[in-house]
């Protein structure tokens, strides 16, 4: 709800793309979401509005028939103020509900439930700032707060022993180079507060182990000023360096630049929350808001590659010793606004790449949690012994998609982890998506 108090009611009901929702339907949807665990497991609860659950439903065949997509731009009830006290009722009763929980037999299958409600919220608070983005931009009044200045000069690539690596979530216990153990909702120091570390998605479990050959990754992403010599250099009129799918995308949406980016006088120019700048003026920031595509090409321009998210996770979690990982790139902490650029900071933009040495990890890679999701060239699919957890949450996307690892400036900070798969289609650009390359040794 603080995310979207600037926003005048005109603005939470309309859809400016199919692929984005309006505000309101993402506060009412939330709410949706808590109130079919009310639904499942709190007798005599009665659904607020047979309505409410066609509109706020988004693709769930098991809770019934919904609108689709595309249209939920097309209808003006429920109001926004209907929706609100829609939002308010479930609030309610789910905090009555949690109350009643106390020694009840099947309160830990609830509570899993309802953590996962909290993190669905998550995700859809960062989906409301792309969105936001995608009606507003720089008309929209973000509590915007300066950014930190670069403080080291970032460069190079990081040289990366291969051989086996533990990938994935193995209870938060950081993974110690041996096998796993599963301990969720609790770590190490018997602390149950929600850390993105005592809770994780079915998709990043189990862990297992992979065999990666030597490599090296960028110690920075890529930045605007690399990205704009590809443009200059002709690289969306070459065919040479796309994908056939990414060439056709950029001839069909004739794209020339990354989302966001216009074309004044001769001078490219990036939009954000802020207002309009001179390309030139963000060229030490990473770049964002490009497809898998994009990319892709970049990288193929450069002689490089992205890396697979293997090698991005092993590049994230390695500790000064090799053999063992740790939770983050710097080390078992839990991230906050002097190591990463992620919501709290309050920054609504990437920060310039060298603004967060306290986050790298021991092989100089700067800014691999937060700023902008950086594409990996792995596929969407289940880690081998994937066991779903919850019906139609993740496990019905493993297909077509790309993954996406370190989570953006619009990421809350007990959300994100080195092991969490985001995961797009290869020609979204709307989300903040940036990449950083990889190569063989
Ligand atoms: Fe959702």
């Amino acid at each position: 709800m603080q995310i979207v108090a600037p926003l005048e009611n005109e603005d939470y009901v309309i859809q400016t793309a199919e692929f984005m929702s309006p505000p309101r339907w993402h506060i009412g949807h939330t709410s949706w979401f808590f109130e079919t665990v009310l639904r499942a497991h709190q007798p005599g609860y009665k659904v607020y509005s047979e309505d409410y659950l066609f509109y706020f439903n988004s693709y769930y065949e098991g809770f019934g028939a919904r609108i689709e997509r595309p249209k939920r731009g097309t209808k003006s009830r429920p109001t926004v103020k209907e929706t609100v006290a829609y939002r308010n009722h479930v609030d309610e009763r789910m905090l009555r509900f949690l109350d009643s929980l106390n020694g009840v037999s099947n309160s830990e299958i609830v509570l899993s439930l309802v953590r996962l409600g909290l993190e669905h919220e998550m995700q859809h608070q960062e989906l409301l700032v792309y969105d936001i983005k995608h009606l507003l931009c720089d008309q929209f009044d973000a509590p915007i707060k300066p950014a930190p200045p670069s403080s080291v000069k970032v460069e190079g690539m990081a040289d990366i022993e291969g051989g086996l690596f533990w990938l994935g979530y193995d209870g938060g216990n950081g993974g110690r180079g041996s096998s796993p153990t599963v301990r969720e909702g609790v770590d190490e120091s018997g602390d149950k507060a929600p850390h993105s570390k005592n809770f994780a998605f079915d998709n990043e479990k189990p862990a297992h182990q992979v065999f990666l050959q030597d490599f090296a990754i960028d110690r920075a992403p890529v930045s605007n000023g690399d990205f704009l010599e590809f443009i200059n250099d002709g690289g969306y009129q070459n065919f040479r360096w796309w994908f056939s799918e990414g060439w056709e995308a950029v001839n069909r949406e004739q794209w020339q630049a990354p989302l966001y980016w216009e074309l004044h006088d001769g001078q490219w120019m990036i939009r954000d929350f802020s207002g309009l700048h001179p390309a030139a003026n963000k060229a030490y920031e990473p770049v964002s808001h490009v497809s898998f595509y994009e990319a892709s090409a970049f990288a193929k321009w450069t002689g490089k590659r992205l890396p697979t998210e293997a090698e991005w996770e092993k590049a994230a979690c390695l500790g000064p010793d090799k053999s063992a990982r740790r939770l983050f790139p710097w080390g078992d902490e839990s991230p906050d606004t002097a190591k990463t650029n992620l919501f709290e900071n309050g920054l609504w933009s990437p920060a310039p790449i060298g603004a967060f040495p306290d986050g790298q990890n021991v092989y100089g890679c700067h800014q691999m949690i937060g700023d902008v999701w950086e594409w990996t060239t792995s596929d969407y699919v289940p880690y081998p012994g994937f066991k779903s957890e919850f019906d139609e949450y993740n496990d019905k996307w493993f297909v077509n998609q790309k993954v996406l690892r370190g989570g953006s400036f619009a990421t809350p900070q007990i959300h994100i982890r080195s092991t969490y798969r985001n995961f797009f289609h290869a020609h979204e650009r709307w989300m903040v998506s940036g990449f950083r390359c990889a190569t063989g040794l």
